[in-house]
């Protein structure tokens, strides 16, 4: 099938590389110019393990390509996927501008596409945009929503191997060209659903709305448990050994970050004030998970006296999470603001976002070994659960820091082995291990 995708985010990427691997002729379109060249190149603008492979794989046996030119990415189409991005504006809105713009686009160009073409809108849209951009198109096409639920890290097996697959459609053309699309993908317990489109548009904010009220719930029991001496990680294994409540999605830390958790649960929020029925869950997890990141930047200050001057803090992990080089909304850009506020030297690393931090949060030095980051410093403050930070060599980390104090927001490790190896260690939902203060200074 001839297939293009407008916009080359991760959902656009992915999607495309994904469809011509699996034999497809795929034109991706973006208006940024600077980009065409290097993607045609097979370079992904991002890290995402896999990714860059993949696109080459096609782009070498002419099924994938990338242009600029609406014209060229139009012609023959018999799928237009609609994958640009939906930010929130400053006014905390959900930005539909660049879906209307291409709305336009197909609108000029949909004379040269193949036949009855079907425009799919898989960029995540509050309920009823699908049908707005129907009607702002003229032509014979048919339209379909379909939401996509791949996690940054882990793109490639997301979309390959989905948990299930979601459509929204209005006639059997539509329903028809998916299925042939989306055959190699479904099947075993993989399912692909059809819906109306309102259903199918809200099946991703309720599910990005559900695992984030995952995450604020697990985090809102974890601080009771700081508050009254008990351990989240015993906790959890009692409360999620009940099937009904189920295990994943509880890792208390401090809180979701990345483009999409942030982003959804406001545009939840957003829909239920414009249909006068407040959404109080998530306004509640919105909330939480801001407080989250506070919170925990507090104790830091507090174990220094809300005093970081002349202090050395080093922080491992400054992507939202691990195996991406994404900060967007990253818990570790507002602590590392936080301690720079408070007269700390903040020195980070991270495997692969340091650049994309830097950019952030440029007072920030960056370090390009996790072991050079800690070099004479304060504390450690882990912020992303990088694999590389599970087992490290904890007598060089004693040598290496000023005092051995870490700020665990991913309770990577186990609070007994840290009280053995004699570390004061700050985790969430844990007691904290406290060492006799004379131990604290290693000059
Ligand atoms: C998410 C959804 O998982 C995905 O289905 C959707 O398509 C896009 O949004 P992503 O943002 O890539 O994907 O990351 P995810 O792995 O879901 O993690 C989101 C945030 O939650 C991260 O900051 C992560 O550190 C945090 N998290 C996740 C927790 O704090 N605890 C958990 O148990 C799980």
């Amino acid at each position: 099938m001839n297939i293009t995708v407008v916009g080359t985010g991760y959902v656009g990427l992915v999607t495309g590389a994904c469809f011509a691997n699996a034999g497809n002729k795929v034109t991706c379109l973006d208006s940024d110019s600077q980009k065409i060249e290097s993607l045609n190149r097979g370079e992904a603008p991002f890290f995402e393990p896999g990714l860059s492979e993949l696109m080459t794989r096609s782009i070498e046996a002419e099924r994938l390509q990338f242009t600029d030119n609406p014209a060229t990415a139009y012609e023959q189409a018999n799928v237009i996927f609609i994958c640009v991005g939906t930010p929130t504006d400053d006014g905390g809105k959900c930005d539909l501008s660049q879906i209307k713009s291409v709305a336009c686009d197909i609108s000029t160009y949909i004379h040269q596409c193949n036949d009855t073409p079907l425009i799919v809108v898989k960029s995540t849209v509050p309920v009823g945009t699908t049908q707005s951009v129907a009607s702002t198109i003229e032509g014979n096409f048919s339209i379909a929503n379909n939401p996509e639920f791949l996690r940054e890290g882990n793109a490639l097996d997301d979309f390959m191997r989905p948990d299930r697959v979601v459509c929204g459609v209005e006639d059997e053309h539509a329903q028809e060209v998916l299925q042939q699309l989306y055959a190699p993908f479904v099947g075993q317990g993989r399912p692909l659903l059809f819906f109306d489109i309102q259903s199918s548009e809200m099946v991703k904010y309720a599910s990005n709305a559900m695992l984030a009220c995952k995450i604020s719930f697990i985090n809102e029991i974890a601080s009771l448990c700081e508050r009254n001496g008990a351990d989240i990680d015993h906790v959890r294994t009692g409360m999620c050994a009940d099937s009904r409540i189920g295990n994943q999605f509880f890792n208390p830390g401090i809180g979701y970050g990345g483009s999409c958790f942030p982003k959804d649960t406001l545009a939840v929020m957003e829909m239920g004030e414009d249909t006068n029925a407040p959404c109080l869950v998530n306004t509640a997890v919105h909330e939480l998970n801001q407080r989250q990141r506070v919170w925990f930047a507090k104790r830091i200050l507090d174990h220094f006296e809300n005093n970081l001057t002349g202090k050395k803090i080093a922080m491992w992990g400054l992507a939202f999470k691990p195996r991406t080089d994404d900060v967007r909304d990253a818990p570790s850009i507002d602590i590392a603001k936080t301690l720079l506020d408070a007269g700390a030297e903040v020195i980070g690393f991270d495997p692969e976002a340091w650049e994309t931090f830097q950019s952030e949060v440029p007072d920030v030095t960056i370090a390009m070994d996790m072991y050079a980051a800690l070099d004479q410093a304060d504390a450690v403050v882990i912020c992303t659960e990088w694999a590389e930070f599970s087992a490290p060599d904890f007598s060089r980390v004693l040598s290496l820091l000023r005092a051995p104090v870490i700020f665990d927001g991913r309770n990577m490790y186990p609070c007994s082995e840290m009280e053995k190896l004699g570390f004061n260690y700050y985790s969430v939902g844990r007691p904290t291990v406290k060492i006799c203060p004379s131990l604290l200074i290693n000059t």
